[in-house]
C-alpha cells in the first residue's frame, strides 16, 4: 500500500494500475516482445564501442534546436532501409526519430485531436492505439476488413454515414502491411484505391509501419506514404526490425508538419547514444540482420501454427500470416477468450484476449493473440498446450487433443 498522502489530488481519468500477476510470468505470448536470440549482442558491442570513441562527446549536448529531427546517421539508416524496403524514397529532412513508435502515434494524436473528435479505424486494431486516441478523447469508428485487411467499399460506406451525421473524421489510422493483430497484408490494387477514396473525402492517413521489415511473403507492396506523400502521415518503428527496448521509432511527413510535431515533443531529444549505436550497427547489418529475424520469425510462427492445430484442432481458426510476431486466434462464438485468462495467469502464462483488439470490444469477445517471438519452441508448444486445456476446462472446447477426449481435472 502506498503511504503518499495526496493521492487523491492525481488527476481525475489516470488510467488503471492493473493488478499484480498472479504468478511470476513463465511463458509470455502477450505484449509485442522481440526474440531474445535475434539480438546481435556480440556485433552490438563492437558497434557501440566504435560509435562511442568516434562520437561520443556528442553526448554532451541536449538533442534539441537544429538537431531536434534525430541523428542523421540513423536518419540516413532510416532512409535507406525505407527505399529498399517499402518504396519510400525521401530525404532525412523529413524523417524524425521519437522515442518508440508509441510515442509517435502519441505526437499525431496532439497534432489532430481534440475530444469529440472521430477517428476511422480497422475494426481489429493495435491496442496501443486505442487507448492512446481514447484517452485524447476521440470517438473510434471501426471499419470492417477481410482476409486483404481494410475494405475500402466499407470505408465509403462509414465516410458517407458519418457525413450525413454532419462528421467529419480526423483521419484514418491504419496498419496496411502485417496488420497488427491480423497479420493482413493490403494488396497494391486496394492501396491504391484507399489512398484515391481518402483523397476524395480529403481523409488524412496516419499509415502505422510497424511489421513492413518482419515479412517472409515475398516483396512487400509499396507503403501507401509511397503512393502519396501528401496525403500520408508514416509511423514506424526499430522494436520490431530490433528491440522494442532501444526505443526508436519515427515519422516520416513534410518537414514543416515534423517541425510542428517536434514543438510537441517535450522530451529534451530521444536517447541520442541508443540512435548513434543502432546506425552504426545498421550501416553495417541491414541485408542479414533482416534475413536472420524473417528466418526465425517464419520458424516460430509455423511451430506456433502447428501447435495451435494440434491442441485445438477446429475449434480454432486462423491464418497463417506472412510476417509479424502475432498468431490471431478466433474461438467458437460461445468462448470468450477472456474466461481462460485468469487461470492462465495463474500458471505464469499470459496471452492477449480480443476485447483490447478491437475498437468495438465485443468483436473481438472470442478471439485471442499470441505473440510468438520472446517464447522458445518449447515454451511455445507447452503454453499452447496449457492454453488449450484451460480454455477446454472453462468452456468445454477444445474437446479433443489429437484426436484424444480432454478430460477435467479431478475436483480439488
Ligand atoms: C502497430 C503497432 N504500432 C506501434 C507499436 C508501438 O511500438 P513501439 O512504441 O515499441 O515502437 C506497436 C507495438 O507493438 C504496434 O504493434
Amino acid at each position: 500500500m502506498s503511504e503518499f498522502a495526496y493521492r487523491h489530488l492525481f488527476r481525475a481519468g489516470l488510467p488503471p494500475i492493473p493488478p499484480p500477476a498472479p504468478a511470476k510470468p513463465r511463458i509470455l505470448m502477450n505484449s509485442g516482445h522481440n526474440a531474445p536470440e535475434l539480438i546481435p549482442c556480440e556485433k552490438l558491442a563492437a558497434a557501440a564501442e566504435r560509435v562511442i570513441r568516434r562520437e561520443g562527446t556528442a553526448l554532451a549536448r541536449y538533442f534539441s534546436g537544429p538537431r531536434a529531427l534525430g541523428h542523421e546517421g540513423l536518419r540516413r539508416v532510416l532512409a535507406d532501409m525505407m527505399r529498399k524496403t517499402r518504396g519510400i524514397d525521401v530525404g532525412i529532412e523529413r524523417i524524425l526519430v521519437t522515442s518508440g513508435s508509441g510515442q509517435a502515434i502519441d505526437l499525431v494524436d496532439w497534432l489532430f485531436l481534440t475530444p469529440g473528435d472521430v477517428v476511422l479505424v480497422e475494426e481489429f486494431t493495435y491496442h496501443g492505439a486505442i487507448t492512446r486516441m481514447r484517452r485524447e478523447g476521440a470517438e473510434l469508428v471501426p471499419v470492417a476488413m477481410d482476409e486483404e485487411g481494410i475494405r475500402v467499399d466499407a470505408l465509403e460506406r462509414q465516410l458517407e454515414q458519418l457525413a450525413a451525421r454532419g462528421v467529419k473524421p480526423k483521419f484514418l489510422y491504419t496498419i496496411p502491411t502485417v496488420q497488427n493483430p491480423t497479420g493482413t497484408v493490403l494488396s497494391l490494387a486496394r492501396r491504391r484505391a484507399l489512398v484515391d477514396l481518402a483523397r476524395r473525402h480529403a481523409l488524412p492517413i496516419v499509415e502505422d509501419d510497424c511489421y513492413s521489415d518482419v515479412f517472409w511473403g515475398g516483396e512487400a507492396p509499396p507503403a501507401l506514404y509511397a503512393l502519396a506523400p501528401d496525403q500520408v502521415i508514416y509511423i514506424s518503428t526499430l522494436s520490431k526490425t530490433f528491440a522494442p527496448a532501444v526505443r526508436l521509432g519515427y515519422v516520416v511527413a513534410d518537414p514543416d508538419v515534423l517541425q510542428q510535431i517536434v514543438q510537441m515533443k517535450r522530451d529534451g531529444g530521444t536517447g541520442l547514444l541508443d540512435q548513434m549505436i543502432v546506425a552504426e550497427y545498421f550501416a553495417e547489418h541491414h541485408d542479414d540482420h533482416l534475413a536472420e529475424i524473417r528466418a526465425r520469425l517464419h520458424h516460430k510462427m509455423k511451430v506456433t501454427a502447428e501447435t495451435v492445430r494440434k491442441e485445438f484442432g477446429v475449434s480454432a481458426e486462423f491464418t497463417e500470416p506472412d510476417g509479424g510476431i502475432y498468431l490471431w486466434v478466433k474461438l467458437p462464438e460461445a468462448v470468450d477468450g477472456r474466461s481462460f485468462a485468469a487461470a492462465a495467469a495463474r500458471e505464469g502464462i499470459l496471452y492477449n484476449i480480443g476485447q483490447e483488439w478491437a475498437a468495438d470490444a465485443e468483436q473481438g469477445r472470442n478471439r485471442i493473440r499470441l505473440c510468438f517471438a520472446l517464447t522458445t519452441e518449447d515454451e511455445i508448444r507447452e503454453g499452447v498446450a496449457r492454453i488449450a486445456q484451460l480454455c477446454f476446462e472453462a468452456n468445454g472446447v477444445p474437446a479433443f487433443r489429437d484426436n484424444v477426449a480432454r478430460e477435467r481435472p479431478p475436483a480439488a
